[in-house]
């Protein structure tokens, strides 16, 4: 088969396929591929649908996904009020071309009928263990292996705890137990509260195409996250408002894409990701020391939020507060520029150093200067200002800056960044190897 360049199309079109690549989670040429794919079924013989092929909807429109391209998903709907949203998730995943088989549990019953939901998956839904039919056609054991992701969505306080028992008394918590394949819990506690269906949409496709898209299968990726504490004393120190989110969710994203990753992180209150080797740092100079041990890497991304300062004269004692005496004199230096100082590297400089600009103002200006000045191939910019709720939310807008221009991408999840910068990661060094 003849090879793609993509760089002959315009800009216009290399923009559209690169945020419909980050959506589904592939490169860039894996998705011209697909697209290629599926119009020359399209033009061909029909081909034949393992389960529920999904229907075309309003709204956004169901790519043509070959048929051994279809994944399929087994949505497990517990009782709760949050049920009702379970209707819309079904029609979410559908959109996104994903085949879709629906579980509904006694309590479940209560909130949506089995008519309602069957309307929206295109085919019956599954409700009884010894259903004579069902054992019949399907079989519990065929509804578990025949799912590439089970979804419980509402995942109830009930259904979460018989699942830790291991009980298996019903259609729902059978399957969950017979299954191999990942599960994805989407808890809701009374009232109705539950991840919105489009963050559980997003949530699907990512896993779905984590186990498939090893997009950097063999590359080391080093990322820095968190903030640095720079201590005052052994019991005080300075510190920021980074919660490290976003470089967390990168380190997530490389990881699920097949990275060897390295995790430099300063103090956060969020859990190891899966799969990747994580250093614990306090510092700006630990975490640069780390860092530089990390190497050699491919790519290196700094989305941590280094103390521009440290104090000079940090106490080796806890400094005392004495009545009448005037308030410590702290003096403070400037921190070594961990991303400056590899971005220099004459050695060991990795192909892609990526930066982050987090910036109240200027935004786009503040980080095409910042590239020049420390020697990185891209920055992402950010408007951290208070009212976007950026630093220490779950969201967050970037503009990229590289060389060739600047790239605004839309408002959206910080797991959606961190994918939609793995693809395009991945392109790029893609595009090296041509
Ligand atoms: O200069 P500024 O702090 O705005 O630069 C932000 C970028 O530089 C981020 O990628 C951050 O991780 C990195 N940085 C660093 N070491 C520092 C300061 C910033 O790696 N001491």
């Amino acid at each position: 088969m003849a090879s793609l360049t993509v760089r002959q199309l315009d800009e216009r079109i290399k923009k559209r396929l690169r945020l419909r690549a980050a959506r589904n989670g592939r490169s860039v040429e894996d998705e011209v591929r697909t697209i290629l794919r599926a119009a020359g079924e399209e033009s061909g013989a029909e081909a034949p649908q393992p389960i529920s092929p999904p229907a075309p909807q309003t709204g956004r429109r169901a790519e043509a996904t070959p048929a051994h391209d279809v994944k399929r998903v087994l949505l497990i709907v517990g009782g709760g009020i949050a049920a009702y949203k379970s209707l819309d998730l079904i029609r979410r995943l559908k959109e996104r071309g994903i085949a879709v088989r629906c579980i509904l549990t006694k309590a479940a019953e209560h909130f949506v009928t089995p008519l309602s939901a069957g309307a929206i998956v295109g085919e019956r839904v599954f409700t009884d263990l010894f259903d004579p039919a069902g054992e019949f056609d399907i079989g519990h054991i065929r509804l578990a292996r025949e799912a590439d992701l089970i979804v419980v969505a509402p995942a109830t306080a009930d259904l979460m705890a018989k699942m830790a028992g291991g009980h298996a008394d019903d259609l729902a918590t059978a399957v969950l137990l017979a299954t191999t394949a990942k599960i994805l819990l989407a808890p809701a506690m009374k009232l109705g509260r539950m991840a919105e269906p489009l963050e559980i949409a997003a949530a699907v496709e990512r896993l779905l195409s984590a186990s498939t898209q090893q997009t950097l299968a063999g590359r080391r990726v080093l990322i820095t996250s968190g903030p640095t504490h720079e201590p005052i004393d052994p019991v005080r120190y300075i510190a920021n408002r980074s919660s490290g989110k976003q470089g967390h969710a990168i380190a997530a994203a490389a990881s699920a894409a097949g990275a060897d990753v390295v995790l430099v992180s300063g103090p956060v209150n969020l859990p190891d990701p899966p799969g990747v080797t994580i250093v614990h740092v306090e510092t700006a100079r630990d975490m640069l020391r780390a860092a530089e041990r990390a190497l050699p890497a491919d790519v290196a991304i700094f989305a941590a939020a280094v103390a521009d300062w440290r104090v000079a004269n940090a106490g080796a004692q806890k400094i005392k507060k004495k009545a009448g005496q005037t308030t410590p004199d702290l003096s403070l230096v400037e921190n070594p520029d961990i991303l400056a100082t590899i971005a220099h590297r004459k050695s060991q400089r990795p192909k892609l150093v990526i930066g982050f600009a987090a910036e109240t103002e200027n935004v786009a200006a503040n980080a095409k200067e910042k590239l020049a000045r420390k020697g990185c191939d891209w920055i992402l910019a950010n408007d951290v200002s208070p009212q976007t709720g950026i630093m220490g939310g779950n969201r967050n807008t970037i503009q990229l800056v590289t060389p060739a221009g600047i790239e605004p991408w839309p408002p959206q999840s910080k797991d959606d960044v961190a994918a939609m910068l793995i693809a395009r990661i991945a392109d790029e060094l893609d595009g090296d190897k041509a």
